[in-house]
């Protein structure tokens, strides 16, 4: 993959899953990756990742997506280290997955701050060095529930169309300015977040632990999970130059478990 190396990145929430195997990914095409969650254990485990596969060094901080203080610390950190960011992937954590009715003023406010906020808040910070470029890359990794939403999926489904909304009007806005700006609408990729759905739904009743995860398997046309790797070669390939036509799009990654044919 051409035209990733020596691009400054910022990845959000790379602590396990699908932010980690996107770091990853993107550092072994020689990206200078910097990525952020909460826990340091976690953001430890990426680095050793990226050192044993790419004997490269992920530069992590801690920093949770629902503190603009903390991502403006994220923003400060790689302009030091490294200059003006060319690239931002903005992945999320775990917003709630409960009946409308029984979720919480608290539990929204929390989601709103972790997943749109920050969106708004690192784009905005993001562009402000690509707009003087001419140059850059913005991708949103959010979920299939844009495009096939589920029962119990109410903060994940608006929050995240809200997202592909927003980066449908800046593909437009900054194309002219040399920025293109995708979606990624992900299905099912077997990390932490789905076990604990899984988790979730069978002390639910709703069956076994064992059994639910083989029905969502058993759902995907391909009949198997997507690995973390396969979504990190999809956002690099958005981050590089043979992608360069491409923007205001909104990409499936899920096996084809969304039915919708256009
Ligand atoms: N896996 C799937 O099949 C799937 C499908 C569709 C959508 N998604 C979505 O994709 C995103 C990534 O999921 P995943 O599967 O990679 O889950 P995961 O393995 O649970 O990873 C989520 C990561 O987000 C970090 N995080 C959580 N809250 C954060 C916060 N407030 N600030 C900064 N980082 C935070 C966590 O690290 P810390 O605990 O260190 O903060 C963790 O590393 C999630 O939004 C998930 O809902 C996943």
């Amino acid at each position: 993959m051409k035209g990733i190396e020596g691009k400054n990145v910022i990845v959000s929430a790379g602590g396990s899953g699908l932010g980690r195997a996107i770091a990853v990914v993107m550092s072994g095409y020689g990206a200078n990756v910097t990525t952020f969650s909460r826990s340091e254990k976690k953001l430890k485990e990426t680095v050793e990742e990226g050192l044993k596969r790419n004997n490269r060094r992920i530069n992590t901080l801690t920093a949770d997506l629902s503190s603009e203080q903390d991502l403006l610390k994220v923003v400060d950190d790689v302009h030091l280290k490294y200059g003006a960011i060319d690239a931002i992937v903005l992945n999320y954590g775990d917003p709630a997955v409960a009946p409308f009715m029984s979720i919480t003023g608290s539990q929204w406010d929390y989601s709103i701050s972790m997943m749109f906020k920050s969106t708004l808040l690192l784009t905005r910070v993001a562009c402000k060095d690509m707009i003087e470029r001419k140059s850059g890359r913005i991708v949103y990794v959010t979920s299939k529930m844009t495009k096939s939403p589920s029962v119990n999926f109410s903060i994940s489904t608006s929050l995240r169309s809200a997202v592909v909304g927003l980066g449908k009007v800046l593909s437009l806005e900054l194309g002219p300015m040399g920025i293109n700006v995708n979606s990624i609408s992900q299905g099912y990729f077997l990390t932490d977040r789905l076990r604990n759905i899984a988790k979730q739904r069978a002390e639910r009743g709703e069956g076994s632990y064992d059994d639910i995860i083989e029905n969502i398997r058993e759902s995907v046309p391909l009949k198997r999970f997507g690995k973390p790797e396969e979504l990190g070669e999809l956002v690099a390939f958005l981050c590089s130059d043979e992608a360069s036509y491409l923007t205001g799009t909104n990409i499936q990654i899920d096996g084809g478990v969304v039915t919708f044919p256009f």
